[in-house]
């Protein structure tokens, strides 16, 4: 028996050992003719990488079929409003990876997070200063900041869509109509600025009804998001930003269930009282409302 470098603690055979290499060899030689160079090495690191995992945890039968039944269900339970496959890429921080892989850090541009599966085409467009509820319940939250490049130029005409749950923690898209709430696009005026009536942020569960939602159960992990607003934000010549802001004190900021949360992107939401005079001398009546701003700088296009 000797140690196997791909199982550290557990003994296999060097013979052992040396059949699995070769089915890996096998595998790769498959691809080897592949006459797309990055499909080869995607294929390639894909089948050493499994090889490796099933190697390393000496995966039996029964969790490999457990494996397939619940990549089954997840193709099932998928459809074009639920995305389980992207759910199971958040938990799992693929989606995060993915995002601090393609979105290097540049000078001082905004970092990016998570896009999460809610962001639909289409969103209405508002006015400067207008409102993204379109009915949807929460408290009023007035949103405003710049956007500029990284040498600190104003971009004019930027195209920000925001979108983000109500205060029972759904987005639209969830509730199986046809609704089109809590979401919309607006452009900068030509100083770069924007604002908006958006809804103060709360706490939500990733849809954990399904099998994502019973491997967060298995494990322990709870499906809570730390309460966010959504913003994807371009210009010309720019690279697109996909990012959120959270909210400071949100006790969810240290467990956030997708990894999304980045210090620098955590907002002082300022709750002000009923009565409080709003920016836009718009009247809430008896409501309560906060504020906050986000000053947005975006890397150039190819960084
Ligand atoms: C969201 O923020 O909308 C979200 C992100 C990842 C998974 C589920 C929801
Ligand atoms: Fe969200």
């Amino acid at each position: 028996m000797t140690d196997s470098l791909d199982t550290p603690g557990v003994p296999v055979p060097a013979d052992q050992q040396e059949r699995e290499a070769e089915i890996t060899r096998r595998v790769l030689e498959s691809f080897g003719d592949c006459t797309d160079p990055r499909l080869r090495q995607v294929m390639q690191a894909l089948v050493r990488h499994l090889h490796s995992f099933v190697r390393e945890v000496r995966l039996t039968e029964q969790e490999w079929d457990a494996g397939i039944e619940f990549l089954t269900r997840a193709g099932h339970i998928t459809d074009e409003r639920r995305q389980e496959f992207i759910l199971l890429s958040d938990v799992l921080g693929l989606s995060m990876q993915t995002v601090a892989v393609n979105n290097e850090a540049y000078g001082d541009a905004t970092e990016a997070t998570v896009f999460g599966p809610f962001f639909v085409e289409n969103s209405p467009e508002i006015e400067l200063g207008g409102d993204i509820a379109f009915g949807a319940a929460g408290d009023p939250c007035w949103v405003e900041g710049t956007v500029t490049d990284t040498a600190g130029k104003p971009v004019p005409g930027a195209r920000i869509e925001v979108w983000e749950a109500d205060e029972d923690g759904f987005y639209d898209t969830q509730y199986g109509d046809d609704r089109m709430a809590a979401r919309a696009h607006l452009f900068t005026d030509s100083e770069g600025r924007y604002r908006f009536w958006g809804l103060t942020p709360t706490p939500y569960p990733i849809p954990h009804d399904g099998p994502v939602g019973q491997l967060l159960a298995a494990t322990g992990r709870s499906p809570m998001r730390a309460s966010h607003l959504h913003f994807m934000v371009g210009g010309p010549a720019l690279r697109t930003l996909v990012t959120h802001i959270f909210v400071r004190g949100d006790e969810f900021l240290d467990s956030d269930s997708v990894f999304g949360v980045k210090e620098s992107l955590v907002k002082d939401f300022r709750t002000q009282p009923a009565g409080t005079p709003t920016p836009d001398g718009r009247d809430l009546g008896d409501r309560s409302w906060s504020r906050v701003r986000f000053d947005i700088v975006l890397a150039p296009d190819g960084t």
